[in-house]
């Protein structure tokens, strides 16, 4: 049982919300230890097949860590938070199957760093990013300046990390940091419509391409082009494969079965 987090399944799709609108869903070391729990819940239950992560009420995604616990914390438990939370993150990233952010507003500093963490971000017009760990005098601990250079370039990454500016929605998808902005009352039917789109495919493959964008990012080139042809050869041993296959040359709809 979550008590930070509301977590329902339905049609394969896990839907994750941190759930303290009165603090604008900061992260405290309840809502990180329960989320580390849902990505491995998601990792494991075979019916879930793609989960949705955002925050409750209308204003915020995650408003950041819950910084009436950083200002008690010292270089021990500020390692220990920044790593409890990196890890949680991590298990998102590395649960096999696609997490979309919706950001349903502001997605500041870990709320941020939450939104990089999953493999799609959509926003709402009204979501607003930023690193602002700085104005506090921290710096960002769950992957701010490993993750946000990887999307949208180390320029444009230290010039938000470094003045802790907030920006909009059309602003964040000009950068790259989000894949899409949609109306705020579409945003969970355009996350569903999308890991529709996803799980429809076939599922190994969908897998595969996760696994291989994720590991690939920090290996050579060579390294990750050979990682790629593993798994290249690996899905051609799969029934997948051949129906997929099959399924275009004789003009019908693939029924993947995930083997
Ligand atoms: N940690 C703890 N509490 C937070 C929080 C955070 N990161 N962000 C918001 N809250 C709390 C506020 O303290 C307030 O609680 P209260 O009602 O008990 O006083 C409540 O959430 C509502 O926030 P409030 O600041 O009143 O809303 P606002 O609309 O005026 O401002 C923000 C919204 C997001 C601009 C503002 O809350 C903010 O700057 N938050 C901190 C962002 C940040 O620095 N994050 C990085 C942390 S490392």
């Amino acid at each position: 049982m979550y008590t930070t987090l509301l977590f329902d399944v339905a049609d394969g799709i896990a839907r994750v919300t941190v759930n303290r609108p009165d603090k604008l869903n900061a992260l405290n070391a309840e809502v990180i230890r329960e989320l580390g729990e849902a990505a491995a819940e998601i990792e494991r239950n075979a019916e879930i097949r793609g989960a949705i992560l955002t925050g409750a009420g209308p204003k915020a995604f995650v408003a950041g860590a819950d910084i009436s616990e950083i200002t008690k914390q010292d270089p021990v438990s500020g390692r220990a938070r920044a790593l409890n939370g990196q890890a949680a993150m991590r298990r998102f990233e590395r649960c096999g199957k696609p997490v979309i952010a919706a950001v349903n507003g502001f997605a500041l500093g870990g709320g941020c760093e939450l939104a990089m963490a999953c493999h799609i971000r959509i926003a709402s017009e009204n979501a607003k990013f930023g690193q602002p760990e700085a104005k506090l005098g921290i710096g960002p601990g769950y992957g701010g300046t490993v993750r946000l250079p990887r999307l949208v370039g180390r320029g444009r990454a230290l010039e938000l990390l470094l003045t802790g500016a907030m920006i909009d929605a059309q602003e964040a998808y000009r950068i790259g940091l989000v894949n899409r902005v949609v109306p705020a009352d579409t945003l969970i039917t355009e996350c569903e419509a999308m890991l529709k789109t996803i799980l429809a495919n076939g599922p190994l493959a969908v897998r595969t391409c996760l696994e291989s964008v994720t590991a690939g990012a920090d290996m050579s080139l060579d390294d990750a082009l050979a990682f790629e042809a593993n798994l290249f050869g690996v899905l051609s041993g799969t029934e997948d494969m051949r129906e997929g296959t099959a399924a275009f040359l004789e003009k019908r709809a693939a029924a993947f079965k995930g083997k």
